[in-house]
C-alpha cells in the first residue's frame, strides 16, 4: 500500500511573504516600535560591528550580520538532536523536540537566503570586501556566538532565545531603518536573483522590508520559545 504525506512538517515555508501594502505597514511599525534592551553579551557583539562596520546600515554590514544570524540555530539544531536522543523512549516529548529541530532548521534556510541575497547587492555594487573584515571577523564572531549559544542553551535555554531575540530585533531595526533613510531603494527594481525561491519584490526596498520583516518573525519565535524554554520540564503526563 503506497501513503501519501501531504503535510510536510519537516519542510516549512519560512516567514510568510507580504504585499506591498503590508511591507509598508510593518517597517511604520517597526520604525514605531523601541528597540529591546540589548543584554552584556548582545552589546558586546554590536559594539565592534557598529566599529568596524560603521553605525550606518549598508549592504556589507549586512551580509556581515546574516553571516552571524543563523550561528544560533545551528546550536539549538545540534543541542534539539542530542536531546531528541535523550527523550527517545518518550515519543510525543521527542517529536515536540524535534518540532523545535525543524523551526530551527528552516530559520537557518530564511538566514541563508539573506545572506545570498546581500551578497549579491554587495557585488551588484561593486563593494569591496576584504579577508579581515568580511572572512576573518565575521567567523571569529560567530565562533564566539555559536559557543556561547549552546553553553546558555545547556544552562539557561531562555537566555539563549533572549539573546537570539535582541540579535533578531537589532536585525530587523538595522534594515527598517536603513530603508527609511534611503527612499531612493523605492525606484531601484529588485534584481530578483534569488526570486524562485524567495520571491521577487517590486523594488530593492521592498526586498529589504522583506528581511525586515523576516527577523521580526525570528525574534518573535524566540520570544514565544523563551516562555516554554525546556520541553522535558513542560511535558505533560500523557507525554510519557
Ligand atoms: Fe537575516
Ligand atoms: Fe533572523
Amino acid at each position: 500500500m503506497t501513503v501519501t504525506v501531504t503535510h510536510r512538517p519537516e519542510a516549512p515555508a519560512g516567514p510568510p511573504k507580504l504585499d506591498r501594502d503590508q511591507l509598508l505597514l510593518a517597517q511604520q511599525q517597526t520604525l514605531d516600535t523601541p528597540r529591546m534592551r540589548y543584554g552584556l553579551l548582545a552589546r558586546m557583539m554590536f559594539k565592534p560591528v557598529d566599529l568596524l562596520y560603521g553605525k550606518q546600515g549598508s549592504y556589507t554590514k549586512f551580509a556581515m550580520l546574516e553571516t552571524i544570524a543563523r550561528v544560533p540555530y545551528q546550536a539549538w539544531e545540534r543541542m534539539g538532536y542530542w536531546a531528541v536522543q535523550r527523550h527517545a523512549g518518550r515519543s510525543a516529548l521527542a517529536r515536540r523536540v524535534f518540532e523545535r529541530i525543524v523551526e530551527a532548521r528552516a530559520d537557518q534556510d530564511n538566514e541563508q537566503w539573506h545572506l545570498l541575497i546581500m551578497q549579491d547587492l554587495v557585488q551588484r555594487h561593486g563593494h569591496r570586501q576584504t579577508w579581515l573584515l568580511h572572512k576573518a571577523a565575521p567567523w571569529l564572531i560567530s565562533f564566539f556566538y555559536y559557543h556561547v549559544s549552546w553553553m546558555l542553551f545547556l544552562v539557561r535555554p531562555d537566555w539563549s532565545y533572549r539573546l537570539n531575540a535582541e540579535f533578531e530585533d537589532h536585525a530587523e531595526h538595522e534594515y527598517m531603518t536603513f530603508v527609511a533613510e534611503n527612499p531612493g531603494l523605492d525606484r531601484v527594481p529588485d534584481p530578483g536573483t534569488y526570486a524562485a525561491e524567495y520571491g521577487h519584490h517590486r523594488s530593492v526596498a521592498d526586498l529589504l522590508r522583506q528581511v525586515g520583516h523576516d527577523e521580526r518573525t525570528h525574534k518573535l519565535d524566540s520570544l514565544r520559545n523563551m516562555r516554554e524554554p525546556r520541553l522535558h520540564q513542560a511535558a505533560r503526563p500523557q507525554d510519557g
